[in-house]
Order: C-alpha cells, then sequence, then structure tokens
C-alpha cells in the first residue's frame, strides 16, 4: 500500500474524468444552479470544481473512504464554505441530494447495490450520475481481457450495466461514453509521476510503476475495445 500511495499522492484525480462530463450530467440532469450534490468516492476532489460549476450556489458534500485523498481534497477546498469533505464509506451516505455524482467508483458497491442504497439520498426529481468502465466488444483482445479480468473480473457492457440500472428500480435518462481528453487527464499525471519515480525504485514500486504503466498503455493501445460509460439515472 506504501508504494500505491507513493505513485497516487497528490496526483489531480484517481480516475478519468474531465470537467465536460460534470457539465453534461448537470444539464442532463436539469440540475438548479442551487442543487445540493454528494461526490462519493471524491478521491483528490478532482471533480469538484466542476460540480460547484454546475451549481454556483449550491453545495458539495465531497467523500471518500481514503484518509489522504480526503486531506489533500481538503486543503484545495477549506476556504469554500460551499464544500464540505468527509472522510466516510460510500455505502452509508447521509442526506438528501439532488445528484449524487460517483466517477470510476461505483464498482466497489457494484451498480445494481450502490443505486439501491443512494436511492433514499435521492430529493424528488434527484439523480444518480456514475461512470463505469465497460466492454465496447464482445471479444476483447488478450491484454485489455487479462488486465481487466485481474482487476475487475465483473466488468461487463453496457447492456449489462442498463440491465443492473433496471433491476436496482432506475432508468436511463442518457449515457454518453467518456472521451479520450478524460482517460489522459488521469494518464498524463501518472506517466509524469512513473517517470520521476522510476530512478531508485524499489521492488515494491517498481511492481506499482509497472502496473501503471501497463494500465495507461493497455488503454492507448486498445481504447476502441473497453472505456468508460457515464449514466444518468433516475428512480422509477
Ligand atoms: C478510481 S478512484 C476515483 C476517485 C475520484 N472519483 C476521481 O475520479 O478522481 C476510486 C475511489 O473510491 C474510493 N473508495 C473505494 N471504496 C470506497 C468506499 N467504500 N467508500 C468511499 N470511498 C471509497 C477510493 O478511496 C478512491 O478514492
Amino acid at each position: 500500500m506504501a508504494a500505491f500511495f507513493t505513485l497516487h499522492s497528490d496526483l489531480p484525480r484517481e480516475g478519468p474524468g474531465e470537467a465536460a462530463d460534470v457539465a453534461w450530467a448537470a444539464k442532463v440532469a436539469n440540475l438548479s444552479p442551487t442543487a445540493q450534490i454528494a461526490d462519493v468516492a471524491c478521491g483528490p476532489g478532482g471533480d469538484i470544481a466542476a460540480l460547484l460549476q454546475a451549481a454556483p450556489k449550491g453545495h458539495v458534500s465531497a467523500l471518500d473512504k481514503t484518509a489522504s485523498f480526503v486531506t489533500a481534497a481538503r486543503r484545495d477546498w477549506r476556504e469554500d464554505d460551499r464544500v464540505t469533505l468527509l472522510q466516510a464509506d460510500m455505502a452509508r451516505i447521509m442526506n438528501s441530494y439532488d445528484m449524487i455524482w460517483c466517477a470510476g467508483a461505483v464498482y466497489f458497491m457494484g451498480v445494481e447495490q450502490a443505486l439501491r442504497a443512494w436511492r433514499k439520498s435521492l430529493k424528488p426529481g434527484g439523480v444518480v450520475a456514475f461512470s463505469e468502465v465497460c466492454w465496447f466488444t464482445d471479444a476483447p483482445s488478450e491484454r485489455p481481457k487479462a488486465l481487466w479480468e485481474a482487476q475487475y473480473p465483473g466488468m461487463t457492457d453496457a447492456a449489462g450495466i442498463a440491465a443492473q440500472i433496471t433491476a436496482a428500480g432506475y432508468e436511463t435518462v442518457e449515457t454518453r461514453i467518456l472521451s479520450d481528453a478524460a482517460w489522459e487527464a488521469y494518464f498524463r499525471p501518472i506517466d509524469a509521476r512513473i517517470a520521476a519515480l522510476r530512478p531508485g525504485a524499489d521492488a515494491d514500486l517498481t511492481a506499482v510503476l509497472d502496473e501503471a504503466e501497463e494500465e495507461a498503455a493497455c488503454w492507448r493501445a486498445h481504447r476502441d475495445e473497453f472505456g468508460y460509460l457515464l449514466s444518468v439515472v433516475r428512480p422509477r
């Protein structure tokens, strides 16, 4: 774990995403400027600025279970009373929201289980917007297949995500596939960090750097085969 955080501390974000995704979801959700938003599994808070831009007179309650990410996000947002940061478990979120935003983390709970758990935390008319990695093909190449079987054996495709949304008692308002720019917003800072950490890295750190390098290289070589689907959904 120490080696993981050597690579991952103080990065702008912990998964693919860009401000345009948040703006798109807010538009699809018809979000009010005063909206109450939860940023669930916020990591270092890479989406908070865009969420506030979508609801400049609203509030963002951002939470993550990892203390160092919460500390990093708090450092950036402590002066802004429109933001609350909590170290908390996304399975037990408090209060109610116009939008629950979850970028690249719903798989820790599973789509169906997360949507069921969050239903009670949605205000009337509220939505959940979440990005979930998925296959774009029925026949992935060996390299991405091996990578994702190790990282996320339950990974499905857009139809599989839609089925979980329906099973949770929700309907899909709209979906969009995350852009290459969203992926590079995650990978480019990691590329730079890997290059800086390589010289003198011990065995543990080298293993973490190799894994991160393979993840980026695999996406760059096979990005037509998998990606993130962003879904805006609401209870039926
Ligand atoms: C792939 S990262 C995405 C972070 C952030 N949304 C972003 O896009 O930068 C997944 C995040 O989920 C958090 N996480 C995992 N399980 C969690 C849980 N049960 N409750 C809260 N956060 C959790 C991790 O600490 C990590 O920050």
